[in-house]
């Protein structure tokens, strides 16, 4: 990069945002990192990630809530963001159904506030998370950005979906460039404690049980959280454009006449949870003990990501093969957590 450029990562604390921000600084970016520090899961963790970003002089870290309109105007006024990845929101299929107005507060007042903050600032690019739960209710596989999703069937997906739709309406009106990032269950090392390899991990090595809902028959695209990075730190300097081809008459729901598009960030090799558990138990060479549940409300029973509109566009696509991500994730938390096996 002949300049360096600055972008701003909400969400920075977070598990993709650590991941995410590290590789922008190795990649040469002066990275301002926003996150609220919230207390949805153990805070001592965001802290750890931020005192590994903290100690990049390119790195610097403003505790603030997306919700807070005047405090996010006050950040763009006093630095120029040409690029912007949102990442921060409440996160979480299930919590969504026991705490709905959180998905509301951080997801959408919070994302109206970076959209607003965008357009007035003249961002080049703002790339924004969504998820593959916006697939809902959909059944063809794989999941493709070009199949309508309608269907949400969480609060959660509903939304990520929302989102989609603010961001275009935003590229229409005010011709800001937007990138939609439908990423499909990430994994990887200073994962979020919430999640199923974090909760298995740590259940087993307590002589725990586990819960497995659906029986183990569930099926997930597991991605590796350096071919998440790896994908967004690729599209960051490619803006979108309108599609010239794009018609009214057959909308074509992954991109528009506008400078907007979706695209899945998956593995593209869907895997049953029983094996990821199998993968699990052969690395800490110890069984779990299975509490087999039925499907939750809220849950799909499988996910399954259509990358091929990614590849084209950033010649990459998620490859890591889940006993080689469970490796890197176990390494860690043996380490991190310094336990003994
Ligand atoms: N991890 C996954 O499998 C996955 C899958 C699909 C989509 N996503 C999306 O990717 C993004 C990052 O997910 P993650 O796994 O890193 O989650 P995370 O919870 O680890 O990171 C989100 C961060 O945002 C912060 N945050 C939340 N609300 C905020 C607010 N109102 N103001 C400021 N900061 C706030 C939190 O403190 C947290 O550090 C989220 O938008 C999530 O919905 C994640």
């Amino acid at each position: 990069m002949s300049s360096v450029q600055s972008i701003l990562v909400t969400g920075a604390a977070g598990f993709i945002g650590f991941h995410l921000s590290q590789k922008l600084l190795n990649a040469g970016y002066q990275v301002f990192g926003l996150d609220n520090l919230n207390d949805y899961y153990d805070q001592r963790l965001k802290m750890s990630r931020l005192d590994i970003l903290k100690s990049n002089k390119n790195f610097s870290f403003h505790q603030l809530d997306l919700t807070d309109r005047n405090a996010i105007n006050s950040l763009f006024s006093e630095h120029q963001f040409p690029y912007v990845v949102n990442l921060a929101a409440q996160a979480g299929v299930r919590y969504s159904l026991t705490n709905p107005h959180a998905y509301l507060e951080s997801n959408l007042h919070g994302f109206l506030n970076i959209l607003e903050a965008c357009r007035h600032n003249n961002t080049k690019h703002l790339v924004y998370a969504s998820s593959s739960s916006v697939y809902g209710a959909n059944k063809k596989m794989p999941f493709s950005v070009h199949h309508n999703v309608d269907h949400p069937i969480s609060l959660y997906a509903a939304s990520k979906k929302s989102n989609e739709l603010m961001a275009h309406t935003y590229s229409a009106l005010y011709n800001l460039p937007t990138t939609g990032l439908r990423f499909f269950t990430v994994y990887g090392p200073y994962g979020r404690p919430d999640m199923a390899l974090f909760l298995f991990t740590k259940a087993i090595l307590e002589n725990k049980p586990i819960d497995v809902f659906n029986n183990g028959k569930m099926r997930r695209d597991f991605t590796y959280v350096d071919d998440i990075v790896e994908s967004i730190v690729r599209l960051v300097p490619r803006p979108s454009k309108p599609n010239a081809e794009w018609s009214g008459m057959t909308p074509d729901p992954a991109t528009s006449f506008a400078p907007y598009r979706v695209f899945n960030i998956g593995n593209n090799k869907p895997v049953e949870l029983l094996r990821f558990i199998e993968v699990i138990e052969e690395k800490l060479g110890k069984k779990a003990v299975k509490n087999l549940l039925p499907l939750q409300d809220g849950d799909v029973p499988e996910t399954f990501a259509d990358v091929e509109d990614l590849r084209l566009e950033v010649d990459f696509k998620p490859s890591t093969p889940i006993e080689e991500g469970i490796d890197k994730f176990i390494s860690w938390y043996i380490k991190y957590y310094n336990i003994t096996v």
